[in-house]
């Protein structure tokens, strides 16, 4: 049920009442929000009848090694008890996150992956009279939630070092309700440096809030940002266990910000979360070697696909992350679609980078796969 302070808050802020009652009704039927993710989005080039059991799958930027096994061992324990409701498991991984970040555990709320917090802060923070302001290329929830609620989408190119040009968002939009940005970038595999994030705060528009997605951020090993959450920036930071924890079937994920902030996003919360995903959470961010051991796993691979690419003069964007942008030298559908042919799912094109394709990183096998395909495909 959507309460009167949020229908109070979403029509001071600019919403029609037809709007508004277009959220309301999905909202109180306990719809999920028709937004989509990156699951939704890498089916888009799926034909009927999926994906064949023994195809290479590197089309959405998931981990093949799935979830650590010290969350395995605790997953069958919380299925056991599925039949009972688990707030306090709740309260242990917004603990076990607020430690590992120095934050208070009031800064944390948790959700069933990033997902769900990236719509409710566009709806949040954004409006028909509060534009969202996003990269280009970059992942496109943001912007697809944006149009929905009628909020308007402005648009800058990554600079030449393929970072966010946060100088370029504040200048596009000075009636900006919401920064979009994701560093690692998707689909780019690019950072952000963390001096442009804080330049940004300290530029922005008031009343405006900077959200910065870090989905792929362990990925990297590059500074966190949720320092500046500490000291009460306009920042909400995402992560999920979906990548580098590989619990993208199982959902858990957070946002961390002021409390403030956080209680604009419970408004649309969706209720109780899946033990199963709050235990496996848990459980995977008390292995403290698990992120730099996978973090090395994934960049060994992607370093030997670079190897492989520049030894065959493949132009490629250069990620830090578990994806990257392939110069596929023609409509980066059709690379695509060849690709399929020979059992290989690769990832998306962007339309800013309409020859550029993205391919996730998978295992060694499957990678070597990939290159086997791609030689026959590109020849
Ligand atoms: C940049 C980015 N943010 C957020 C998500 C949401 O993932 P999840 O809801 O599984 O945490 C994804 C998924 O691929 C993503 O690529």
């Amino acid at each position: 049920m959507i309460s009167k302070q949020l229908e109070n808050d979403l029509l001071t802020r600019g919403f029609t009442r037809r709007g508004f009652g277009r959220l309301a009704t999905l909202l109180s039927a306990g719809a999920a929000l028709p937004f989509t993710h990156e699951f939704a989005l890498a089916q888009m080039s799926r034909p009927h009848g999926g994906i064949p059991a023994d195809a290479v799958r590197i089309n959405s930027n998931e981990n093949p090694l799935g979830p650590c096994p010290e969350a395995l061992n605790v997953l069958f324990a919380a299925a056991r008890n599925g039949g009972r409701y688990m707030f306090e498991e709740e309260d242990v991984l917004r603990r076990a996150l607020a430690d590992s970040e120095g934050l208070k555990p009031n800064y944390v709320s948790c959700f069933p992956g990033s997902g769900l917090a990236l719509h409710t802060s566009v709806i949040a923070f954004a409006s028909p009279k509060r534009s969202v302001v996003i990269a280009d290329p970059t992942y496109e929830v943001a912007e697809m939630v944006a149009k929905f609620i009628g909020a308007k989408v402005v648009k800058t190119a990554l600079t030449g070092a393929y970072a966010a040009d946060v100088r370029a968002m504040v200048k596009a939009a000075p009636d900006a309700g919401l920064f979009y940005l994701c560093s690692p970038n998707n689909p780019s595999g690019t950072l952000t440096p963390k001096a442009d994030i804080e330049w940004l705060l300290a530029n922005k528009p008031a009343g405006s809030v900077v959200l910065l997605d870090e989905a792929y951020l362990h990925f990297a090993g590059a500074p966190a940002c949720t320092d500046l959450v500490a000291r009460d920036k306009d920042l909400i930071v995402l992560r999920t266990f979906s990548k580098l924890y590989g619990m993208a079937g199982i959902r858990a994920g957070a946002a961390m910000a002021r409390p403030d902030l956080l209680a604009r996003l419970a408004g649309f919360s969706s209720g109780a979360l899946p033990s199963t995903g709050l235990v496996a959470a848990a459980a995977s961010l008390r292995v403290a070697t698990l992120v730099p051991e996978r973090r090395k796993i994934n960049a060994d691979i992607r370093s030997e696909t670079f190897a492989f690419l520049d030894k065959h003069n493949f132009k490629y964007v250069p990620s830090v992350s578990n994806k990257f942008m392939l110069d596929v030298r023609r409509p980066g559908h059709e690379f695509v679609d060849a690709m399929q042919r020979e059992n290989i799912w690769v990832g998306r094109v962007w339309p800013a980078w309409p020859t550029h394709v993205r391919i996730t990183v998978g295992t060694r096998e499957e990678m070597a796969k990939f290159q086997k395909a791609l030689l026959k495909v590109m020849a």
